[in-house]
C-alpha cells in the first residue's frame, strides 16, 4: 500500500504506523534524499533476511545501516577514526555511507557476512522520523535486484506491489545512491561514487576511487560486494553517447538526454526522454528515464555528462546500465 506523507513534515500517524510495522519485524519502503529504501530493523536478523528474499538479493551483498543520531554509532561500530568523525559532523545528514568495523550488535545477515558495516544518516525528514521511532534501519535501494533504483513511490510499487508499505514522500532530490567510502585505512577508498565527491572528502583525508571494472585481481573478492553484481539494468539495450553525431539517424530509437538536445533529433525516428537542464536534474531523473525507456522497447541512447561533480556518479551508473545489451536473468 502507498501512504502519502508530507516530505518536509511527515504526519506522526503515518510514521507511527510504519514504525509499528518495522518493530513487528516487517518491511517498510521510505524516501531518502538519494533513492527510496526498503527498510527493516537493522538488528533484527529475520526481518533483514526478508529484504534479501523480496529483492532477490545475493546474501553476500551487505546493506547500509541508516541512523538519525551520531551517538547510535556507539553500539554499531567498534571505533570511529577522528578524521571520519569530522566528515560526519559536516556531511551528515547527507548522501554519504561510511564503512567502519561493525559491532556484534549488527547481525551478519545485515552486513553480508563482513566484519565491516556501512552507515549513513540520510537527509530526509521522513527517513529521520522513521529511524527516530524505530532505531537504526538497514535499507538497500527499494528495487528488485538488478533493476534501476526507485526515485518515486510508484517505482517501488512497480517492483513490489502490495508486498510492503510504501511511504510516499514524492520524488527524491538527488536521484543517485549515496557515495560509499571505506575509512578504515589510509587512503580512504570510494567504492561507489555519489553526490558527495572525492574532492569534498579530500578536505578530511587522502582518498582513492576504486573502480568496479578495474579491480586489480578479479579473482579476489570485490572490496565492496555490490561492485561485482550487475546493477541498474533496464531490459532494453543501452548505448552511450557524448556527441549527437554518435547517434544513428533513420532508425527508430529512444534517446535520453538533456532537454537542450530535444530539437536536434528527428521526431519521426526518435522517442525523446528529457533529463532537464543540467547534470543535477539528469542525475535526479535518469532512473525514471531508464524505466520509461523500457516501455518503448527500443535501443536506447543515453547522453553522458561531463566528468565532474555529480556527473561522475551519473556516468558510472549509466555505464553500468549499458554493461551488457540484454538483461540478465536475476
Ligand atoms: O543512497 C543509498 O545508499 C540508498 C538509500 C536507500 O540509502 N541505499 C542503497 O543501498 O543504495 P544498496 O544496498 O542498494 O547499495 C549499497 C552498496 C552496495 O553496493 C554494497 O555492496 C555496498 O553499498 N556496501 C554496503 N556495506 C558495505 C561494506 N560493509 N563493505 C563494502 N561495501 C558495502
Ligand atoms: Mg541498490
Amino acid at each position: 500500500m502507498i501512504v502519502k506523507v508530507d516530505p518536509l513534515k511527515p504526519e506522526p500517524e503515518a510514521i507511527n504506523r510504519a514504525c509499528e510495522i518495522l518493530l513487528n519485524g516487517s518491511l517498510v519502503a521510505f524516501p531518502t534524499e538519494t533513492v527510496y529504501g526498503l527498510g527493516a530493523i537493522a538488528t533484527n536478523e529475520d526481518a533483514v533476511k526478508k529484504i534479501f528474499f523480496l529483492k532477490g538479493r545475493p546474501g553476500d551483498n551487505p546493506l547500509i545501516v541508516h541512523i538519525c543520531d551520531i551517538n547510535q554509532l556507539n553500539y554499531l561500530v567498534t571505533d570511529v577514526p577522528v578524521s571520519a568523525l569530522n566528515v560526519m559532523n559536516v556531511l551528515w545528514p547527507g548522501p554519504l555511507s561510511i564503512i567502519m568495523n561493525a559491532r556484534e550488535s549488527i547481525p551478519l545477515a545485515t552486513r553480508g557476512g563482513l566484519e565491516s558495516v556501512a552507515i549513513r544518516m540520510p537527509a530526509h525528514p521522513v527517513a529521520l522520523a522513521l529511524i527516530k521511532g524505530s532505531g537504526p534501519i538497514a535499507a538497500p535501494s527499494a528495487n528488485k535486484s538488478g533493476r534501476p533504483s526507485p526515485t518515486t513511490a510508484l517505482h517501488v510499487f512497480q517492483d513490489f506491489g502490495e508486498d510492503v508499505l510504501i511511504l510516499d514522500g514524492g520524488p527524491t532530490l538527488v536521484g543517485l545512491e549515496s557515495t560509499v567510502v571505506d575509512v578504515r585505512e589510509d587512503p580512504w577508498k570510494i567504492y561507489r561514487p555519489g553526490a558527495v565527491t572525492k574532492e569534498m572528502l579530500e578536505d578530511y583525508g587522502k582518498v582513492r576511487v576504486v573502480y568496479a571494472n578495474k579491480l586489480e585481481n578479479p579473482s579476489q573478492p570485490a572490496p565492496s560486494p555490490g561492485m561485482k553484481y550487475r546493477h541498474y539494468a533496464p531490459n532494453v539495450p543501452v548505448m552511450l553517447f557524448r556527441e549527437e553525431s554518435e547517434v544513428p539517424k533513420d532508425v527508430r530509437i529512444t534517446v535520453i538526454a538533456l532537454d537542450s538536445l530535444q530539437e536536434v533529433f528527428d521526431k519521426t525516428y526518435v522517442t525523446f526522454i528529457g533529463l532537464g537542464p543540467d547534470k543535477q536534474s539528469a542525475a535526479a531523473r535518469i532512473y525514471m528515464a531508464l524505466r520509461r525507456a523500457e516501455d518503448f522497447g527500443q535501443i536506447t541512447y543515453v547522453q553522458l555528462m561531463d566528468q565532474e561533480g555529480i556527473g561522475i556518479a551519473y556516468n558510472e551508473r549509466v555505464t553500468r546500465a549499458a554493461g551488457s545489451p540484454r538483461k540478465l536473468a536475476d
